[in-house]
């Protein structure tokens, strides 16, 4: 792979706790490439109509909303922190809320094709891995790779547990935002997950993180 010294465009969809997340972060570090976590803007535009009282039905306002703010996604090692009008909303954009929001305001087609086209002039120079759910379809079909990643879901629901631990969310709740957000994202008219033709999926159900990201490692470099 290095022997080019080409940057490619990595593009890793897939439903929510499927392992996404975590093994793009520390494959771009080991790439040293560039990490974008797409979820987060959905969320960051999902909390910017919350907080501005604008409602997802009109669109002329989320228009509006969308040409004025200003979602920037800042790499660093350990992640991305994400800052809507230069306020850092990494931590705010987890919660439960938005996590709905995210999904509600992800099916509008003005967002998403504002949202492809920020994320199309992040990723142009390439050495970067993108995440999401429509990266391999839509944002970058012509991607130098592309995974599809899937895990049952009772894992994803206990590995969503683990990370919402101390938040008061139970097992429970977890597991049915989890059933609606998949049926959400993937019934959705525009850009809905699923797995792009000539994508690789991989099943991480029974794979540890370090396992995830070597897979891919050897994937990527072998190929
Ligand atoms: O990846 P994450 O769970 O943070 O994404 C939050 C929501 O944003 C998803 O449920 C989905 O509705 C939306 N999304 C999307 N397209 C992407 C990334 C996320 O529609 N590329």
């Amino acid at each position: 792979m290095n022997d080019t010294g080409k940057r490619y465009i990595i593009a890793i969809d897939g439903p929510a706790s499927s392992g996404k997340s975590t093994t793009a972060k520390m494959l771009a570090n080991r790439l040293r490439y560039i990490y974008i976590d797409t979820g987060a803007m959905y969320r960051a535009c999902g909390l910017a109509a919350l907080e501005q009282g604008v409602s997802l039905n009109d669109e002329p306002a989320l228009r509006e909303l969308l040409q004025r703010i200003r979602i920037e996604i800042r790499y660093a090692g350990e992640g991305n922190r994400i800052l809507l009008d230069g306020r850092d909303v990494s931590q705010r954009i987890r919660e439960a809320d938005i996590t709905k929001l995210s999904s509600e305001i992800a099916v509008i087609g003005l967002v998403r094709e504002r949202m492809v086209e920020l994320q199309r002039e992040m990723g142009a120079a390439g050495g970067v891995i993108m995440d999401g759910r429509d990266i391999g379809t839509v944002v970058f079909p012509g991607a130098d790779f592309k995974f599809f990643m899937v895990a049952d879901p009772n894992t994803r629901a206990q590995r969503r547990f683990l990370e919402m631990q101390g938040k008061g969310v139970s097992l429970e709740e977890i597991r049915s935002e989890m059933e609606w957000r998949d049926r959400n994202d993937s019934t959705r008219a525009i850009a809905p997950l699923k797995k792009a033709d000539d994508a690789v999926e991989i099943d991480t159900s029974a794979m540890s993180i370090e396992e995830q990201v070597e897979w891919l490692l050897k994937y990527v470099e072998q190929t």
